[in-house]
């Protein structure tokens, strides 16, 4: 594969990063009007590159490229369409545009199996406050409760893919075909760790698990300028201890990560006491059991300071996801196929979550990272360098070989 396939894959990913519900930033939530306009262009280049596509109930973009044989057993390749506010231009997109350059650097050659190219619909958890929307459908685990989920303006999961023109009720027809051969995704790391070891690419060996909850803190509006500071049920006051709380235990637990990235406040005027104020809450650890316990500690703490100030506590649980490892076989697989391609040999963890911890307890999943200049991710400023998704691309490329070579013609 060329550089000139990797700038292919960049300028795309820089036009789709366009595609925004907010004007002069890129922000995608499931299926709002920009990501119709994303599908609509990821049509046109998959059926320019000979797929067959399709969008499915949950809004997943299915890309399919045949096999020699129209019953050959299908490697899936994807990852997430949608964005998080004010997102940079790579971060899911690439792993579905470096499919896409996959499949058109076969130039109409049936390999053993078929690919099927995947647009994710959801994995943020942006507009709904619960992620993986769009892999869940695929593993068959997008249900009622999710279904029933409901956004900021009181539309649930089920109306809005109703309002997108698919039909909610045919759920099961997203879920992907008997037996996949597996599940390649490829991402940018979002992190520090390649560039500061100087690697362009790494084979994921597991995920990082994942816990979230919104928790609420509701005490007693009252007047800023009457209101004695010993009588206040300050709800904006209490959250702001407990998160304080937050920061302390996870600057001193090696390896946990806990953030609180969305704070609303009601009523929200600044001559009023808050009472109300609702904190989220993200925890991550490699050890399921260190993550288990910074959350039971998060949650004995928002109660404490809940008692001592009059406030109550509503703790909402969003997301438990363990700690999931990749398919040693694939890694393996990937690994070399990233050595042949000239990157040295590099594994590591994936803090951050993807839509492959939702398809590895299904069917055998790996990811490759691209390496992320500056670390920076979930931000505008995120990019890729040219050189390394040409690596990353000839790493795909003997992947697709090596597997052919195993499946035998
Ligand atoms: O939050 C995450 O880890 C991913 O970017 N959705
Ligand atoms: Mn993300
Ligand atoms: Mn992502």
């Amino acid at each position: 594969m060329s550089v000139e396939s990797a700038r292919d894959v960049i300028r795309r990913c820089r036009v789709l990063a366009g595609c925004s519900d907010e004007p002069g930033f890129t922000t995608r939530t499931f299926l709002s009007d920009s990501m119709r306009v994303v599908l609509v262009k990821l049509t046109t280049w998959m059926s320019a590159a000979g797929m067959s596509v399709s969008v499915d109930a949950a809004g997943n973009l299915r890309g399919v490229y045949q096999g020699a044989s129209a019953d050959a057993r299908r490697l899936l390749i994807g990852s997430h369409l949608d964005t998080v506010p004010h997102a940079g231009a790579f971060d899911g997109v690439l792993g579905v545009m470096i499919g896409l350059a996959l499949v058109e650097s076969l130039h109409g050659t049936r390999l053993p199996f078929g690919i099927e190219v995947i647009g994710f619909s959801e994995e943020e958890g942006v507009r709904f406050g619960v992620p993986f929307i769009g892999s869940r459908a695929i593993v068959g685990e997008l249900d009622k409760t999710l279904l029933e989920a409901r956004d900021a303006d009181g539309v649930t999961v089920a109306q809005a893919i109703r309002k997108f023109g698919m039909d909610p009720s045919r759920m099961a027809d997203a879920r992907t075909d008997a037996n996949p051969i597996g599940y390649l995704e490829f991402h940018i790391e979002q992190g520090p760790v390649l560039e500061a070891a100087g690697r362009p690419l790494a084979v994921v060996d597991r995920i990082n698990g994942r816990s979230s909850a919104d928790v609420t803190f509701t005490g007693a509006a009252g007047h800023a300028g009457t209101t004695p500071m010993n009588t206040r049920q300050d709800a904006v006051a209490g959250a702001a201890e407990w998160i304080g709380c937050v920061e302390a235990h996870a600057h001193g637990t090696k390896g946990l990560v806990a953030t609180t990235g969305r704070i609303d406040a009601a009523p929200g005027a600044a001559n009023v006491i808050a009472g109300r104020c609702r904190v989220s809450l993200d925890v991550r650890h490699a050890d399921d059991r260190i993550r288990v316990a910074a959350i039971q500690r998060f949650r004995v703490a928002a109660e404490e300071i809940g008692a001592r100030r009059r406030l109550q506590v509503d703790w909402l649980p969003r997301l438990d996801q363990s700690t999931t490892e990749m398919d040693p076989q694939l890694v393996a697989m990937l690994a070399r196929a990233l050595e042949a391609a000239g990157a040295p040999k590099t594994v590591m963890a994936s803090g951050a979550g993807h839509d492959a911890m939702v398809l590895a307890p299904h069917m055998p999943a790996a990811m490759l990272f691209i390496r992320t200049p500056g670390g920076i991710s979930h931000h505008p400023a995120e990019s890729v360098d040219e050189g390394d998704v040409a690596m990353a691309l000839a790493a795909g490329t003997n992947f697709l070989n090596q597997l052919a070579a195993s499946i035998g013609v």
